[in-house]
């Protein structure tokens, strides 16, 4: 036998020499969800160990990441239920919690890098990420909500805006809006094939943000879809997106693979709450074993060719890294 791959196999010096995929945590994005400042912190009970954190509590999470080599974060606003209306005009008001809370972070940390979440639903009293008229998502009408939301979240110091949204033309038309008030500085990372997923609904549960009527799927990708997906990517390239996004990760890894091979902007994957949920669940059970099933599957989302992955898991991975260092 001339070729025996067990020998590159032997013991665990070798195998780390060849070993093809590496996750730093630098390449992880955490997702931070901060609470309106009338309402305590509280565990998110679909999603064990992530929590609605107080500002002041955010503070303290992101000082214990950057320790452990995170160094970018994604923040989400639970918004009280009377604060919502028909057109998120809380969104953009100068006394908005999140906008602040912003500018606070960027103020202590400057040197990590801070994304927002661009779309209506955590501020509609219709729960859609767009403007609803007689049923329907009015996607031209949602464009100039949405400029106003990211050009007050630029104000406020964010590093990179995440459309979430799914309307069209929003990659060009924020690139446009941001630009004409002097925020050429400001990245966008596209949520370009964010999918019609069943795996949303513990994020929903964190933010009480789920539609009040009919479904997502006028906007959001039909998971059945995979030419859609390099669509959508060409159109946001060509509107100036500086990431592209696949959403939700797992059951999504062709077309993370897929938008790799057709692009040379880097690739980001959301490994999404019900993701979490469902691994959490199993490891709570005694099924599955967390520090070895948790490892295996980012390196899933990293090997399919996603360089960046959004993960309630950041921390925790951080953790087990630094501990194999030692
Ligand atoms: C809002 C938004 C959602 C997520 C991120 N931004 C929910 C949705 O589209 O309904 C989901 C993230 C997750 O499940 O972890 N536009």
């Amino acid at each position: 036998m001339l070729s025996r791959p067990r020998r590159n196999r032997k013991n665990s010096a070798i195998r780390k020499m060849v070993e093809e995929t590496i996750i730093r945590p630098s390449d992880l994005i955490y997702p931070i969800f901060l609470n309106h400042p009338s309402i305590p912190g509280s565990e998110i009970q679909s999603l064990p160990g992530i929590y609605r954190l107080q500002l002041e509590e955010v503070m303290r999470e992101i000082e214990e990441c950057i320790e452990l080599g995170i160094l970018t974060f994604v923040l989400f606003p639970v918004v009280p239920e009377d604060l919502k209306d028909k057109t998120a005009t809380y969104s953009y008001a100068e006394e908005n919690f999140y906008l602040t809370s912003i500018h606070a972070i960027k103020r202590k940390f400057p040197g990590i890098v801070l994304m927002s979440d661009v779309a209506m639903d955590p501020y509609s009293s219709d729960g859609h990420d767009g403007l609803v008229e007689n049923g329907e998502i009015i996607n031209d009408k949602t464009l100039a909500i949405l400029g106003k939301m990211a050009v007050a979240q630029a104000q406020a110091g964010i590093d990179i805006i995440g459309p979430s949204d799914m309307m069209d033309g929003r990659v060009g038309f924020l690139r446009n809006e941001l630009d004409s008030h002097h925020f050429d500085h400001v990245s966008i990372m596209s949520y370009t094939a964010k999918y019609a997923s069943a795996f949303y609904g513990p994020f929903r549960d964190a933010l009480d943000s789920a539609p009040r009527g009919g479904d997502k799927k006028t906007y959001q990708m039909n998971p059945a879809n995979k030419n859609e997906a390099l669509r959508e990517a060409r159109l946001d390239e060509a509107e100036g997106a500086d990431f592209l996004m696949v959403k939700p990760a797992l059951n999504y890894l062709d077309v993370i693979h897929l938008l790799k091979q057709n692009s040379v902007l880097p690739i980001s994957a959301y490994n999404v709450s019900g993701e979490y949920a469902m691994l959490m669940a199993a490891c709570e059970k005694g099924w599955l074993d967390y520090n070895t099933a948790m490892p295996e599957m980012l390196l899933s989302i990293k090997r399919a060719g996603a360089d960046i992955i959004l993960t309630y898991f950041a921390k925790s991975f951080a953790r087990l890294y630094k501990e194999e260092l030692r």
